[in-house]
């Protein structure tokens, strides 16, 4: 017997990219002199998705999409501080236009992670400036494209990338143990946010503007210590950042990878080419964390790096039975965006990792479609989940 679990109508599916991570070809940025400097993998021209954007597009609508996430980079926007490059605009112009032409939604994220270097040299995401040169590039972009696209976020994953930057100490800037900078570093990106969202909406546009907030599953056992600890963490992963800026935002873009257990946990699962513990159930928790702020919500990205496509098939569905659980709870979930669409740069880990649900073969630029990806087309055709008696 099988169940047709289905979502409702009008509902975003596709998959997630990141300028930096496909397009091949910055130079300018924090991130590409941490390649030269042998900090981390050099970036090379990738999946040149640059150039083979159109090609990309083809593929994800033959895939069943109907929406895309994207990022445009700052560093080609803007490559010297106060001056905007026209052809870039006009580039990214044309890329929106090519998604709507295959009817698939674009969401724009205007800034992945990766600074242009002449920002960077300012003292990137420490600078007391940081928020106003942040907005007012946001400000252009959105002038610039706000008719081919009404979905903005303004940045990814912010605690992510204090935490790495400040205390892990392995993404750019590469600083470790640095509690305090990574602190001023979230209040900075705060009131970046909110700055970028007053400076769009001064354009008087109607456009979505939201953000992207990676979220973790956090549990624990019974013990009250590590209950404590528990609701530390998710209080700081989850709301520290969402709760200071609920007031300027329009929707919210959830990603989500992975749980944190505290204490002893019973059984170990199996764990994916990142080495992150499969655990699909904790993307409903972290939907259900979230729904407090009454946003219309979206999972930006959920995926899994597995080379051999053994899990993705399996991961992908339960991730989707979930989301359908969350919203039967109330959840006010509109799409799901499933990270990647190709295999791409995963920045400390260059491009050995491999999410796509295209492969890429980075010698040739072929493409070849995963056959997990034919499972998520079902999915996306059928606007629905068809199961047999699984999950409960
Ligand atoms: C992040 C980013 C992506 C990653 C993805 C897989 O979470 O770091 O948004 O750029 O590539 O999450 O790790």
């Amino acid at each position: 017997m099988s169940k047709k679990l289905g979502f409702p109508e009008g509902f975003f599916w596709g998959a997630a990219t990141a300028a930096y991570q496909v397009e091949g070809g910055i130079h300018n940025t924090d991130w590409a002199k941490a390649g030269r400097d042998g900090i981390v993998p050099e970036i090379t021209d990738g999946p040149d998705h640059y150039n083979r954007y159109e090609e990309d597009f083809d593929l994800a609508k033959s895939l069943g999409h109907n929406a895309h996430r994207m990022g445009v980079e700052w560093a080609r926007i803007e490559p010297e501080e106060g001056k905007f490059d026209e052809d870039a605009i006009e580039h990214y112009r044309k890329v929106l236009k090519a998604l709507k032409k295959r009817g698939l939604e674009p969401f724009v994220t205007l800034w992945h992670f990766t600074l242009p270097q002449w920002m960077a040299d300012k003292g990137g995401a420490t600078s007391r400036h940081f928020p106003k040169y942040f907005a007012r590039y946001c400000k252009f972009v959105v002038n610039e494209l706000h008719d081919d696209c009404h979905r903005w976020a303004t940045m990814n994953e912010p605690n992510v990338f204090a935490s790495l930057g400040w205390l892990e100490g392995v993404w750019a800037p590469f600083k470790k143990r640095q509690l305090f900078k990574m602190l001023w570093v979230n209040n900075n990106l705060v009131k970046s946010h909110i700055a970028a969202y007053r400076a769009i909406k001064e354009c008087d546009l109607v456009t979505e503007v939201g953000i992207v907030k990676q979220a973790l599953f956090v549990h624990s056992d019974w013990k009250p210590w590590n209950k404590f600890a528990a609701w530390v963490m998710n209080w700081f992963w989850n709301h520290s950042f969402l709760w200071r800026i609920k007031n300027h935002l329009d929707s919210i873009g959830m990603n989500y990878y992975q749980h944190s257990h505290f204490g002893k946990q019973r059984t170990e699962r199996q764990r994916n080419d990142m080495g992150w513990e499969i655990y699909p159930e904790g993307i409903y928790y972290c939907l259900l964390e979230l729904k407090k702020y009454k946003k219309p919500m979206f999972v930006s990205e959920a995926g899994i790096a597995d080379e051999k496509d053994v899990y993705r098939e399996r991961y992908i569905k339960d991730l989707v039975y979930w989301m359908y659980r969350a919203i039967e709870n109330g959840v006010p979930l509109k799409g799901y965006m499933y990270w990647s669409l190709t295999d791409n740069y995963e920045w400390a880990e260059g491009y050995e990792k491999r999410f796509g649900l295209i492969e890429i073969d980075y010698e040739t630029k072929e493409r070849k479609i995963r056959n997990s990806a034919l499972a998520y087309k079902k999915i996306c055709e059928e606007n629905a989940l068809i199961i047999d008696n699984h999950q409960s």
